[in-house]
C-alpha cells in the first residue's frame, strides 16, 4: 500500500508544484515506485513543469468517467519508476468529488510506494478533496510573513484531519539573508508554526529556468540537492536539513555579501 502524501500551502505560488515534481524525481531515483497526482483540477501545472503536457491523451476525469482505464491515463517518465496522473483540464473542479478521487486512488495505490498529491492553494474544496485521501502532509511555505501566516491557518485545518504526520518545508530561502539576519531561518519558522521541519530549499534560479523548459529537478542544482535530502528524510523517517547558509558564512561569505550589497 502506497504512502499517500499531500503537498499543500496556505498562500499560492510558494513552490508546491516545483517541490513535488523534484521530490517525485528524487524518490524514484531511490528506486521507489512513485505516482504524482495533479490535484489542482482545471489548472494543469505538473505536466508542464515535467515537460509531459504534449503526451497527455487521457486525464483524471476520463479515468473517473470510465472513458479510459486508469493505466491509460498514467504518464511514465522515460526510464524511471515515476508516473504522473494529469489533472482534468477541461473540467470544473467541483465535478470531482472527494469520494470519486478516493475511489480513483484506491484503484492504483497497490502499484506504488508513494503517491504525491499536488494540492491547490488555500482551503477550498480542492484542498479538502486532496487532504482527505492522504495520510501524511507536507506544508510548503516561503520565509515571508504572508505565506507563514496563511500556512498557520492551513496547519490548523490539517491537524483536524488526524494525519499520521504533518511536516514543514521552507522553500526559497536566501542563505545570505539568513546569515545577515534579514530573513527567518527554517528552524525559526518551524518554531513559530510548531511544525517539524523536514526540509529547507534555497532560492535557486535553476527552478525557474528548468520548470519553463519542462525539466524541473532533472539537473543537479542546490535546490535539487536539498529536495534529495527531503526524499531521504521521507524514506528513512529522519530530519536531516540542507545547509542553505553554506557559502554565506565566514570571511568569504561576508565579503560576498558586501559585494552583492553594492550591486
Ligand atoms: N526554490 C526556488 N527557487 C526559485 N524559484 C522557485 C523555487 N521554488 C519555486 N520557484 C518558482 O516559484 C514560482 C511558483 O512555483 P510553483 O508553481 O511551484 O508554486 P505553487 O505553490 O505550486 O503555485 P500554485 O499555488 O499557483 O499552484 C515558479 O515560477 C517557480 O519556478
Ligand atoms: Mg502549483
Amino acid at each position: 500500500m502506497a504512502r499517500k502524501i499531500v503537498v499543500t500551502s496556505g498562500k499560492g505560488g510558494v513552490g508546491k508544484t516545483s517541490v513535488l515534481a523534484s521530490l517525485g524525481i528524487c524518490l524514484a531515483a531511490k528506486g521507489k515506485n512513485v505516482l504524482m497526482i495533479d490535484g489542482d483540477v482545471g489548472l494543469n501545472n505538473l505536466d508542464v513543469v515535467m515537460g509531459m503536457e504534449s503526451r497527455v491523451v487521457f486525464d483524471m476525469a476520463d479515468a473517473i468517467d470510465g472513458k479510459c482505464h486508469i493505466n491509460q491515463a498514467l504518464l511514465q517518465e522515460e526510464g524511471s519508476s515515476l508516473y504522473l496522473l494529469p489533472s482534468a483540464h477541461a473540467y470544473s473542479s467541483e465535478r470531482i468529488t472527494s469520494a470519486s478521487f478516493r475511489e480513483l486512488i484506491g484503484r492504483i495505490e497497490n502499484m506504488f510506494d508513494f503517491i504525491l498529491i499536488d494540492c491547490p492553494a488555500g482551503i477550498d474544496g480542492g484542498f479538502h478533496r486532496a487532504v482527505s485521501c492522504c495520510d501524511e502532509a507536507l506544508l510548503v511555505t516561503t520565509p515571508h510573513i504572508p505565506a507563514i501566516r496563511d500556512g498557520d491557518k492551513v496547519l490548523a485545518i490539517l491537524r483536524s484531519y488526524k494525519l499520521n504526520s504533518i511536516n514543514l518545508i521552507v522553500n526559497r530561502i536566501r542563505g545570505d539573508f539568513v546569515v545577515s539576519g534579514k530573513m527567518m531561518s527554517g528552524g525559526e519558522i518551524s518554531n513559530v508554526l510548531r511544525c517539524p521541519l523536514i526540509g529547507t530549499v534555497p532560492e535557486d534560479d535553476a527552478v525557474t529556468v528548468y520548470s519553463q523548459l519542462g525539466r524541473i529537478g532533472m539537473n543537479r542544482s542546490a535546490s535539487r540537492d536539498a529536495i534529495d535530502m527531503i526524499a531521504g528524510n521521507i524514506v528513512d523517517n529522519t530530519y536531516r536539513l540542507y545547509d542553505v547558509t553554506k557559502g554565506h558564512r565566514g570571511l568569504i561569505g561576508k565579503l560576498k555579501r558586501l559585494m552583492t550589497s553594492r550591486i
